[in-house]
């Protein structure tokens, strides 16, 4: 059967219910064409193996349902001398070699020279939803496993290459991808991505895909505020409920690398792994090396389904714990109340203040270790200090345990100060290129996380203090990128490994510390939201999203974030005005913010009115009514603040049996009204009784879905930042 009819049969089963029916193993291979067939509730995948025993990728779309309408690819001809075949086939893992040029996902360099890679199908195994194909060279035993595992009810794959030296002589990898992810054919393509800056991370960016190749990347050493490793692509046509989309992450918190690129023959690729900057990874005869997971996946309901989809998978597949994992409370965090003017007096203080409101977790901030008061002195020295904390932690701690809180600590391990009894100890752990200079960011330097004896430090003293306190959540914080990043302990050739080892040593360092107190939960923050990617969610339980907390700035901040992250990882505070911009926005409205996701308390609640403190124990009651909503049910972005004074937010329960809608408007004018609004994910023929929070509408009036999704909703919001939300509830 020609492929163009295989498409075209594929396009009638476009709901995922009827693939759901007709869906078999998630994982099958057809001997007759050599090619296997990925099937999850959204999309199906195809590969083969080609006529020259490559390995081709075939088809990434609406769900196929019959694996027997699937044709071997046939042989293609070199188009001219300059377009050969090799360039004209979706090779699923191209290695450099023979006449390829675009971007390869494998590219080595063996010991006496030679550099040419071809790569061959060998074998392949299926266990229940993983897939794995074996590769190897045409010559030598350069092995390469493709590993798949298939997440059926997400439409997601998951991705990633192990790279085998069983030849007998050393290779160097100058580049090791995790995966190349082939579109349909054809152009007109659009990006979407994630940009920004410190204080501005997640800002979405859309545009066209052209020839030539688009590098999304961090060269810092984390994951960067400046690109999140995120993408989505659609045909130019996609909108928050309609079109196909193809979105995916990779899972890698240190330098990573995405490209995405049309190639003269309407190509488009994305392929992504480690960052090929500065990359050598040698490999003896017997050694290997695993690439980061990259998971992708596909939908053709629009990139709010894509976020849904990456939303849950999170969810549920990602986070330590996964739907297991607790709704995340409401947490109280000192840092921009006290700053580094912490003591035992203060902070209790704070506590008593947080728990009146209703909250559940305190965390203690910078400045409470070593010499540590201000930024130029104490990382390093992990130990409380004893004019602050004449006692150590322990009555604190116990303070805060018995008005019902658990207790967080915030601690910066992979960083030392030249100021503190660490770096005078140890000079040679902090990252260097002997005889030059050390670049000081806040006047910190990082620690070579790669070297053992490093890990091994930051593990004790971690496990040192959940051990000894009643330590229930680390905020572990990364507040500067690499430089001069040397190793110089190890031999010239195997220097460059500390890109890699420093983020496999970070974690499991993690890992161990979770396995080892299993009730503690960690908070991943970097200078706000410099280190948030798949990788670090396998180990932290919500993320620091920006050190931005000015609520207007915030929505566009957070309507980013969630194009590709959970609202149950985004951790939002409600803090003081004037804030970033000099700008004042009404308690209500930053309070209404912060309850789109985990909310915090990072004011000082001691300058609170009592109007104030009251106004936010309501809220706080309202969060903890609507919580597992926000955390665990569908959010539909409705109105967003890149294109609209209004932006709108509606979260539906996992279950449907509520309902919450966030409005906010920034500035009327000429007295125009705020637009109607149109809810989603609502069950037509339910009813539903809604509640406002300050009684602007309607009180206790009920609806249906249909009206609510047809007719939709009036918000009465005037004036400079107004805002109001409304709890929809189902009716039996
Ligand atoms: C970073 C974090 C802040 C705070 C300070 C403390 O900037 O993002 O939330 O913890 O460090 O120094």
């Amino acid at each position: 059967m020609h492929w163009n009819k295989v498409l075209r049969i594929a396009c009638l089963f476009s709901i995922p219910v009827l693939a759901t029916a007709l869906r078999a193993q998630s994982v099958q291979y057809f001997e007759k064409g050599k090619l296997w067939l990925l099937s999850t509730d959204h999309n199906s995948y195809v590969l083969a193996v080609g006529p020259h025993g490559e390995l081709q990728h075939l088809y990434w779309g609406r769900p196929l349902p019959r694996g027997d309408d699937l044709s071997a690819p046939r042989a293609v001809h070199d188009l001219s001398s300059f377009d050969p075949s090799q360039m004209l086939v979706n090779d699923e893992y191209p290695g450099w070699g023979g006449p390829f040029y675009e971007e390869p996902a494998l590219k080595i360099t063996r010991e006496d020279g030679d550099r040419d890679l071809v790569l061959r199908y060998v074998s392949h195994r299926i266990q229940q939803n993983d897939l794995e194909i074996e590769l190897r060279d045409i010559r030598d035993s350069i092995e390469v496993t493709l590993h798949y595992r298939v997440y059926p009810h997400y439409g997601i794959v998951r991705r990633y290459a192990t790279i085998r030296n069983g030849a007998k002589q050393a290779f160097t990898i100058e580049s090791a991808q995790s995966a190349a992810w082939h579109l349909p054919h054809g152009t007109g393509y659009q990006l979407t991505y994630l940009s920004g800056r410190w204080a501005a991370e997640m800002q979405i960016n859309h545009e066209p895909i052209h020839q030539g190749m688009k590098i999304l990347e961090s060269r810092k050493g984390h994951t960067s505020h400046n690109l999140n490793p995120w993408f989505a692509i659609d045909a130019g046509d996609a909108a928050e409920e309609s079109g196909n989309v193809w979105f995916g992450a990779l899972a890698w918190s240190g330098n990573w690398r995405i490209t995405v690129e049309q190639t003269p023959y309407e190509q488009v690729r994305v392929t992504g792994g480690f960052n090929t900057f500065d990359f050598a990874y040698p490999l003896r005869p017997g050694e290997a090396l695993d690439t980061p997971a990259f998971f992708a996946g596909m939908t053709s309901e629009g990139r709010g389904s894509a976020s849904r989809l990456m939303h849950r998978f999170e969810r549920e597949e990602i986070l330590p714990g996964g739907a297991k994992s607790r709704l995340r409370p409401v947490l109280y965090n000192s840092w921009e109340a006290t700053e580094f003017n912490v003591d035992q007096a203060g902070q209790e203080l704070l506590a008593d203040k947080a728990a009146k409101l209703g909250v559940e977790l305190f965390v203690m901030d910078d400045g409470w270790f070593g010499k540590r008061n201000n930024d130029k002195a104490g990382l390093g020295d992990w130990y409380a200090n004893p004019q602050k904390f004449p006692q150590g932690l322990k009555p604190l701690i116990d303070h805060v345990n018995g008005l019902g809180m658990d207790f967080g600590l915030w601690v910066e391990p992979e960083m030392v100060n030249p100021d503190s009894e660490l770096y005078r100890q140890h000079p040679d752990w902090a990252m260097n290129f002997p005889g030059r200079p050390r670049s000081e960011l806040r006047n910190q330097l990082v620690l070579n996380l790669a070297r053992n004896d490093v890990k091994e430090y930051i593990f004790n003293v971690l496990d040192k203090l959940a051990g000894e306190y009643n330590i229930r959540y680390f905020k572990w914080d990364m507040n500067r990128s690499f430089s001069e990043p040397g190793w110089p302990e190890l031999a010239q050739a195997d220097q460059r490994k500390l890109w890699v080892a420093y983020v496999r040593n970070l974690y499991e360092i993690m890992d161990r510390l979770r396995a080892k107190h299993p009730t503690l939960e960690i908070e991943s923050c970097s200078g706000g939201g410099g280190r948030i990617d798949l990788g670090i969610l396998q180990r932290v339980d919500v993320v620091w999203t920006s050190d931005n907390t000015e609520a207007f700035d915030r929505l566009r901040i957070q309507e980013g974030f969630t194009e590709a992250y959970a609202p149950k990882l985004m951790s939002s505070w409600v803090t003081d005005v004037p804030n970033m911009n000099g700008r004042s926005t009404p308690l209500q409205f930053r309070f209404l913010v912060a309850m789109q996701g985990a909310l915090g308390i990072g004011a000082n609640v001691n300058r609170w009115s009592p109007e104030d403190s009251a106004l936010a124990a309501k809220m706080i009651t309202l969060y903890k009514r609507i919580r597992p909503t926000v955390q665990t049910g569908d959010l539909y972005r409705l109105l967003s603040p890149q294109t609209s004074d209004v932006t709108a937010n509606e979260y539906v329960a996992q279950d449907g049996n509520q309902a919450v809608v966030f409005a906010f408007r920034h500035s009327q004018q000429y007295s125009t009204p705020a637009p109607t609004i149109r809810l989603r994910g609502l069950d037509p023929r339910a009813r539903y009784g809604m509640t406002s929070i300050e009684g602007k509408l309607q009180e206790g009036q009920e609806f249906t879905g249909a009206y609510l999704g047809g007719a939709g909703i009036h918000f009465n919001l005037r004036g400079d930042f107004d805002s109001t939300a409304v709890v929809l509830e189902k009716l039996r």
